[in-house]
């Protein structure tokens, strides 16, 4: 069905009237939301309650791989609520199963571990890597993990200490000991982070790194840098973990992050985009480093059989329609749209980075404007996308766009900025 379509039938847009205040009483805001409240969805398009139509850019934060409504979604989560949602991890569960072959067989890992969000899959990753050095590593009383600056892992106490961002931090003191932070994609400042954390019996036990900041600015990670921070693990006995809640499940052209910088991690963490929107975490890891027993870790929902069987349908669909070769096409020709109105408006912008569809067009520092400027501009003109920082646009569509929806995309950001200079 077209979007003019859905706009045009009744019986599918009920232009509902949605009370704010309502809203605003009960749920805790944590939240600085916009001033809109969505009500149906099919493919790359979004209807609020006013009945207003969107392009949606945003994918629920790169989130909704397929889009939304997509029909193979639809039918696998209508057939299997009708047949089971959730049995506890007490007994064996055949769809988490199915998925996690799918994902070691299409990635280095060896086992996954299931849980339901990004947060939680880094916390597997670390309590993880906190197991391996008690009991495997020599020395190792005090582990030290190593994260970026500018990095995001998520809201939880360990995540936010492990997230190199100060303001996501503040006021939830005291922090997880343990952890240190080098500048991204800085070789050098690892090297001496690893030499200085050396002492008594506290040394670096991982380094934990997104392939691609997503938050922190859509920066890419250095070929360089990671091929070299593997070589230090490979001879330091240091594990190499890659977040890849953001980046992961074909979003940057590759079904995982890693591919892009030609490393492969010892335990890399995936959630977002992974059952398109039901919510789901996994971390993967090698075999050598998997040292987590029965009583160890555990998760109620995590790979329940609604959301393991909405993710293994995320994942044949990306390999079945060819998914991946969109992406890089599409890609390519927004990064090339996003270009040009860097050159046209080059007092206003500094670059466009990414990967496949997960893109990002920077503000200058020293112009009147910020992210949210533009967001707002151009919701206000039928076009979602989201800021990562104040100076950054943030462009992840489903990775379903089609060529039409990325000119569109373009045409509206195009008008947006020039009603704001
Ligand atoms: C790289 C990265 N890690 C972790 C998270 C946290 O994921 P969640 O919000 O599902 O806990 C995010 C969310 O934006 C993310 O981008």
């Amino acid at each position: 069905m077209s979007p003019e379509t859905i706009l045009n039938n009744p019986a599918t847009v009920t232009n509902s009237t949605f009370d704010r205040d309502n809203f605003n009483n009960y749920v805790m805001n944590t939240y600085g939301r916009f001033p809109i409240a969505m009500e149906k969805g099919k493919g790359c398009w979004l209807w609020d309650t006013e009945g207003k139509q969107y392009l949606d850019f945003v994918a629920g934060i790169a989130t909704c791989t397929l889009g939304h409504g997509h029909p193979a979604l639809i039918e696998t989560v209508t057939n299997q609520i009708n047949k089971l949602h959730h049995v506890s991890n007490l007994y064996y569960i055949p769809e988490q199963g199915e998925l996690a072959k799918w994902i070691v067989e299409n990635s280095c890992a060896d086992s996954v571990f299931f849980c339901n969000s990004g947060a939680e899959a880094n916390e597997a990753a670390i309590k993880l890597v906190r197991k391996y050095s008690h009991t495997v590593m020599e020395f190792m009383e005090k582990p030290v993990i190593l994260t970026a600056k500018a990095s995001f892992h998520g809201r939880t106490l360990a995540t936010i200490t492990a997230t190199g961002q100060p303001k996501y931090q503040k006021d939830f003191e005291p922090l997880m000991p343990g952890f240190y932070y080098v500048p991204y994609n800085d070789i050098g400042a690892v090297e001496n982070a690893i030499t200085d954390l050396d002492e008594g019996n506290s040394r670096v036990a991982a380094i934990m790194l997104e392939p691609l900041q997503g938050e922190g600015g859509v920066r890419p990670g250095d070929l360089e840098y990671f091929l070299r921070l593997r070589r230090i693990c490979d001879e330091t006995g240091i594990l190499l973990v890659f977040d890849e809640v953001q980046v992961g499940v074909g979003r940057s052209g590759k079904l995982w992050g890693y591919e892009n910088i030609g490393v492969e991690p010892d335990i890399f963490t995936s959630a977002k985009g992974l059952a398109g929107g039901i919510p789901i975490g996994a971390m993967m890891a090698k075999s050598f480093c998997n040292v987590f027993a029965p009583g160890t870790h555990a998760s109620t929902f995590g790979g329940n059989p609604f959301a393991s069987a909405a993710a293994l349908t995320v994942l044949q669909t990306i390999e079945k329609e060819d998914i991946l070769h969109n992406v890089q096409a599409r890609g390519e020709q927004l990064r090339t749209r996003l270009r040009a109105m860097v050159q046209k408006y080059s007092e206003l912008f500094v670059e466009v980075r990414g990967w496949g569809l997960i893109n990002g067009m920077e503000i200058k520092e020293d112009v009147d404007l910020t992210s949210i400027n533009v967001v707002n501009a151009a919701m206000e003109k039928g076009l979602l996308i989201a800021p990562a920082g104040p100076k950054v646009i943030r462009f992840v569509p489903p990775l379903i766009v089609s060529s039409e929806e990325v000119d569109r995309a373009a045409e509206i950001l195009e008008e947006t900025i020039d009603s704001l200079v």
